[in-house]
Formats: C-alpha cells, structure tokens, sequence
C-alpha cells in the first residue's frame, strides 16, 4: 500500500521509520517530512493547512492510507474531510479532537461521567475569575480553553501570578479566549498514557514519562519535551486497570454517547497522586518524544495496525511489544524555547554507526545539496533500546559525543528518576 504521513517532527520520522518496516508498504510520502524522513520517504512541501491541496495530491497519487501526526490538523477537521472523498484516514474526527482542542469540552466529560480530575471552575469574565482566585488557596493552575501548544498553562503560586494569568488569557495572548479554566493543583507524579482505538476496541500503546523543562533538574521553562523513557516506572497493572476503568472507558463513552466514535491515537495526560490516576489533559495523537521512544518497542507491524483501525478490525490484531527498556534524548538548538538561529549545518551525521537498537529520529531537520541542517528548536531524538534504562542512555551519550554539535545542547539527566538512585 501507499501511505501517506502528515507532519514534520521527531514523531512523524519514528512512524515513517516503522512503516518503512513493513512489507506491506510500497510507497511513503511524507507532509512535508524532514532530513530524516527525505531518506525512507518522498518529502511533499505542501501547505498541510490546506486540505483541498492535499486532498487532491492524495487522490492523484492513489494514496491508500493517510496518517495525521500532530494536532491543529485533526482539531480543524482533516479527517471528516479527507473521509468525505473516500480516503482512509488514521485520526480522529473534528469532534472527538476536541478532546485537545478544548480543555473545557473535556472538563465538561469529566464531571458528567465521573472521570477523575483536578477539581475546576470555568469562568468567562475577568472580575468573577478575580473573586474566585482571591478566594482560592495556592497554588492553583490557570489554563486557557483552546490548542497553546503546550504554552497556556499557569502554575501559580500566589493571587498576584494567578491575577495576571487570568489577565493574559483573556487579553488574547493565546488567541481569543471566551472563557479560562481554574484548577486545583495536583500533586504528584505525571505519566503519559497511550491507547490505540478504532471506535469499537482499543489496546494499550504504552506508558512514557516526558521529561518537560529545558534544565537538567526539571528546572526552567516548559518545553515541547526533552527526553522521556519508557515505559514509566509508576505503571503497574493495577494501576492500568484503573486508568482503563477510570478514565479511558467512561471518556470513549462520552464521545459515543454524542454520537461519534473515537479513532486513533489516544494520548492521556494523567498525574498519579497515591496510586490513583487523575485526568490532566487529553492530546489526540501520539506524544513528541514518546512516540520515538514507545515505536521502537513494536512487534506487531504498524501498517496493518493502522489499517484495521481504519477498517474497524482492531480486535483481529495483537499489538505486541518486546520486553526492553527504551529512552530518548532530544538535542536541541542552543537557545531553544527561546529564540535559536535557523539553518545551522549539522555535521558528522554519517559518521555515527548504529545497533539494531539504536535509533536517531530527526525532528526540526532539513537537507540542501546532501548536508543536514538544524531548522527547528528540538532537532534530533537519540533512541535507544537496552535491557537497563542506564544501558540505553550510555549508547545514546556516546552517540551525541560523537556527534559533537557545538551548536545544541541537551539533558544529561533524562531518566534521573530511574537511574540515578
Ligand atoms: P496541560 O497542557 O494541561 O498538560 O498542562 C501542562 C503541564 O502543567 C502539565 O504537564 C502539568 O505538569 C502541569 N499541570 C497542568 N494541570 C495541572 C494541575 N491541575 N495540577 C498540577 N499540575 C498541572
Ligand atoms: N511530549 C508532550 C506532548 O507531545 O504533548
């Protein structure tokens, strides 16, 4: 089959890289990819926003199965319209994107159906969000309602930080906001969660614990993820149970009850305060690095996973996984989340030779006259599978000091919580 991948980052190179694994798949094209993905697939630059271009590329070059790696495109609708031409698409539909696109909708969800949560107000003028803060006890979590890639949350420590917060949402600083969300803090442990699901059946699609903030000690600011490690070391299988029982079973009901179905990729962002799960967020896709840290670890061929989604059949396959330890590190451009220069030549790419188990997805990447060059703020992600995690991050510490980038940086200390002890 021919298939068809949309996106750009480390995430969306870790999918081409495992289709690329299957002999089912004749054909990859990637939208519009990067340096890493321009080696296993054919890089399209088309304007992903514009689903009529796509639309007809995809028809044009009998496209049998199109894969949405990162959000916007799902929330805006990709799938029901790709869907309405006849295209097999792996993604959910505008609706049940809400579940990221708007952190109320999935509040909402929550309190109808039980799911727990952090307790929350919703408020949609500034002085009453004012009087609920002045009576709150801090630190409270401010959020705005719509896609902030990462950037709308506020953890606040006292009425003056939360005050502002809320004035900076409703000021447009994440676009136009209607309404933010309070939340209580909860305190605990963070995990992310994965299942798989085609609408009918769902199977889990691992654990991973994101590393967030750019400074080794999870000190600095937040960022889109600088390493992660799977699986996480909090799972076990009753807690599984809960989340399954808890949180994803009564969620997909809801999105069933409102008369639609949930198809792909399903990401919860769970925070385990005394070994019980609490919802934080909902993402609709695979996460970026755990998607490059969980695929390395499939058995099962991931076409013929994504296809039975596409085609209700689910429940036919076994997604299995291999026993071993997997960590990612992500090199960044030095000055990453803040500004970083564009177009800088990373060298000595070739040069490193890698295991079976070893992987080096590319993310912000892009090829001119055969060199590789840093275009985004996370690069590359350094994979590796071991039986120890301390074994995978050796491998992976001597692949970036063989790569030697003068101009990035990354964590040391990625898997601190389950190698340093
Ligand atoms: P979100 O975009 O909702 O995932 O929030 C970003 C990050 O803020 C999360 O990964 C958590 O680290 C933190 N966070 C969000 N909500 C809460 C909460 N209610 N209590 C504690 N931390 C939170
Ligand atoms: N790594 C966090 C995310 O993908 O949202």
């Amino acid at each position: 089959m021919i298939v068809g991948i949309i996106g750009s980052g480390g995430r969306e190179h870790a999918i081409s890289q495992m289709l690329k694994y299957s002999k089912k798949v004749s054909e990859l094209y990637c939208f519009p990819g990067n340096a890493g993905t321009s080696k296993i697939a054919k890089n399209i630059e088309l304007d992903t926003n514009d689903f009529e271009k796509l639309k007809n590329f995809i028809l044009k070059k009998k496209i049998n199965l199109v894969i949405i790696g990162p959000e916007k495109p799902l929330v805006n609708g990709i799938v029901d319209y790709l869907e309405k031409f006849g295209i097999k698409v792996f993604g959910p539909n505008k609706i049940a994107s809400q579940l990221e696109g708007s952190k109320i909708f999935t509040k909402e969800i929550c309190k109808k159906y039980d799911i727990p949560t952090a307790k929350f107000g919703v408020f949609n003028n500034v002085i009453e969000a004012n009087q609920f803060i002045k009576k709150s006890i801090h630190p409270i979590v401010i959020k705005s309602d719509s896609l902030a890639s990462g950037k709308g949350v506020y953890i606040c420590n006292n009425e003056k930080d939360s005050i502002n917060a809320a004035k900076e949402i409703f000021n447009g600083k994440f676009g136009p906001a209607k309404n933010i969300l309070i939340e209580e803090f909860l305190n605990g442990e963070e995990m992310s969660f994965f299942i798989i699901s085609d609408g009918i059946s769902i199977q889990n699609f691992g654990t991973a614990q994101d590393h967030k903030r750019v400074l080794e000690g999870d000190k600095g600011k937040n960022t889109g993820g600088m390493g992660a490690y799977s699986p996480s070391r909090l799972l076990t299988n009753q807690l599984e149970e809960k989340i399954i029982k808890r949180i994803i079973n009564p969620t997909l009901k809801a999105i069933k009850d409102i008369g639609t179905h949930y198809k792909g990729f399903l990401y919860a962002g769970l925070m385990i305060v005394d070994n019980d799960p609490y919802l934080i967020e909902y993402n609709v896709r695979m996460g970026d690095p755990e998607c490059q840290t969980i695929l390395p670890m499939l058995q099962t061929d991931l076409a013929e996973i994504f296809m039975s989604c596409c085609e209700n059949k689910l429940s036919e396959i076994q997604v299995k996984w291999n026993n071993k330890k997997s960590l990612c590190v992500v090199l960044c451009s030095n000055g990453y989340p803040d500004r970083f220069d564009k177009y800088v030549e990373i060298e000595n790419l070739d040069k490193i030779k890698l295991n079976p188990d070893d992987f080096i997805f590319h993310a912000g990447t892009d090829k001119k006259n055969s060199k590789v060059f840093a275009v985004g703020g996370r690069v590359l992600n350094f994979v590796s599978l071991s039986e120890e995690f301390a074994d995978a991050k050796k491998n992976i510490i001597k692949h970036l000091k063989n790569l030697n980038w003068s101009k990035g940086f990354f964590r040391k200390d990625i898997g601190h919580k389950v190698i340093d002890k």
